[in-house]
């Protein structure tokens, strides 16, 4: 009940929307010795909450753009609380059905919602990077399969080689699986981008062209700077030409096949072998939640499946999880995105998208009147990306000052060299009211003259 009252308030409250304790606050209240005896449940959790809450970030706040992250629909939150009550073990059908058949139904309802192929299997994993993980494993095995080599036999060592091929701002996390699966450097071929960070296609013709033997390319739909998409009519037609894997990273963007005016931006990515999308972010399933996607089910049970007598499935069951995850004992993750996909409906999940989709475009709209500001990305998506003055050491005072003065969370990156602010609209309750707050505080701050010298005029928060 005391974790009941306080989620409540949590909720409600206005609080810090960045973290105010520093590492070193955290550490005097968490790291304590080891404990030798015991604490009462209630003590404890009020003592969790006491040395957590000055560390925890807002994500759940209509005003928090900084990461591209969801904050947890509390739907979710209340089916996340029943699978921990219920303790189930999902990692095969006979330790908990239930989950089991959660998980069957939330595989239908993905891939109807976006439109994929029907057949696919879908594992429910962690979040993107496990997605891309399993899709590139099913990767590895199918194109050596092909190429007449069992890895589940010969292993990797003496596997002809694989070229991958993606685009060299291709997301951090792609690198990261293709790392975990055995692969390094010498496997990846790095295709240039564009300006908004996307694969130039002509340049992935030639470097596939220049190659032979198995092949993989990875593609984004929803840059994380810019929230671009890749040319998958294209993409869809060198890896036929060239009976190479795609796999698609759609970590967010993926969403936008809910969408029909923006099918330009997913046309033929239905075309792809394998997909990785999160719950946890455009679907606010709370963490963590992730879906990999594969349309061949034989090489993604190969990638994943764990064998023992004990862990047979019999006649009637349902579906082992375990068989399309990477994991053996494993939470429920089947429930939570169950509700949340239950209590949106096809009609919120469309909502949600479209409306942090006009809020960028909203946001690109208010800001084209500031001479001061440039947006530095196609605003397709939910992603604005901008530069004050063309000056890193201004933009990176808008965002300080905004922190500071207008309860909004914003952070910084550097893309091509330059520092820029990238907005991203995804938290669940961001609307246009919002963006239009975030509109006149950045065009009230980026019209601000501090200096007569022209460049970077931000002058820094008052602290
Ligand atoms: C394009 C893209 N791919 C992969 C990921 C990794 O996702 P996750 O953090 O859910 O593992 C992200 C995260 O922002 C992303 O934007």
């Amino acid at each position: 009940m005391a974790a009941y009252d306080y989620a409540v308030d949590f909720r409600q409250r206005t609080r810090a929307l960045d973290a105010t304790a520093t590492a070193g606050d955290l550490r005097r209240t968490f790291c304590l010795p080891t404990p030798e005896r015991g604490l009462d449940g209630a003590a404890v959790i009020g003592e969790l909450i006491s040395a957590a809450e000055p560390g925890l970030v807002a994500t759940t706040n209509p005003n928090f753009f900084a990461w591209v992250m969801g904050g947890s629909d509390t739907t979710g939150v209340a089916a996340d609380w029943l699978t921990s009550i219920w303790g189930q073990n999902a990692g095969i059908f006979q330790t908990s059905p239930a989950a089991a058949i959660a998980e069957e139904a939330v595989s239908d309802w993905i891939l109807d919602l976006l439109d994929l192929p029907r057949n696919s299997s879908v594992g429910l994993v962690t979040g993107a990077t496990m997605a891309g993980f399993v899709g590139l494993a099913a990767a590895r095995g199918e194109v050596l399969a092909r190429a007449g080599h069992d890895i589940a036999q010969q292993g990797l060592q003496a596997a002809p080689l694989i070229h991958i091929f993606l685009g060299e701002d291709a997301h951090a996390t792609n690198f990261a699986a293709l790392r975990y699966l055995g692969f390094g450097e010498a496997n990846f071929i790095r295709i240039p981008s564009d300006d908004q960070g996307l694969m130039q296609t002509d340049r992935l013709y030639d470097a596939m062209a220049a190659r032979r033997g198995p092949k993989i390319v990875i593609a984004t739909a929803g840059h994380i700077n810019s929230g671009g998409f890749d040319d998958f009519v294209a993409l869809g037609q060198l890896c036929r030409a060239h009976d190479a894997w795609l796999h698609v990273d759609g970590a967010f963007g993926l969403w936008a096949r809910v969408l029909p005016e923006k099918a330009h931006l997913t046309k033929a990515l239905d075309q792809a072998d394998s997909w990785s999308v999160d719950g946890h972010k455009w679907l606010q399933i709370p963490y963590d939640s992730g879906f990999s996607i594969v349309r061949h089910e034989t090489a993604h049970r190969r990638a994943m499946d764990i064998t023992a007598d004990y862990l047979n499935r019999a006649p009637g069951d349902g579906r082992n999880p375990t068989e399309f995850n990477p994991e053996l004992s494993r939470r429920a993750r089947g429930f939570a995105a169950w509700a949340v996909i239950r209590s949106l409906g096809r009609e919120g999940v469309i909502e949600t998208v479209r409306r942090h989709c006009h809020c960028a475009a909203e946001l690109q709209n208010r800001l084209a009147a500031v001479p001061t500001v440039a947006i530095r990305n196609r605003v397709d998506l939910n992603q604005v990306v901008l530069r004050v003055d063309e000056c890193d050491h201004a933009t990176c005072m808008l965002a300080d000052r905004l922190n500071a003065e207008f309860s909004t969370f914003v952070r910084t990156t550097v893309w091509h060299g330059e520092t820029v602010l990238r907005i991203s609209a995804i938290e669940k309750d961001t609307d246009l009211t919002t963006i239009a707050h975030l509109a006149d505080n950045i065009q009230h701050l980026a019209g601000e003259r501090t200096s007569a010298l022209g460049q970077c005029r931000i002058a820094p928060p008052q602290r």
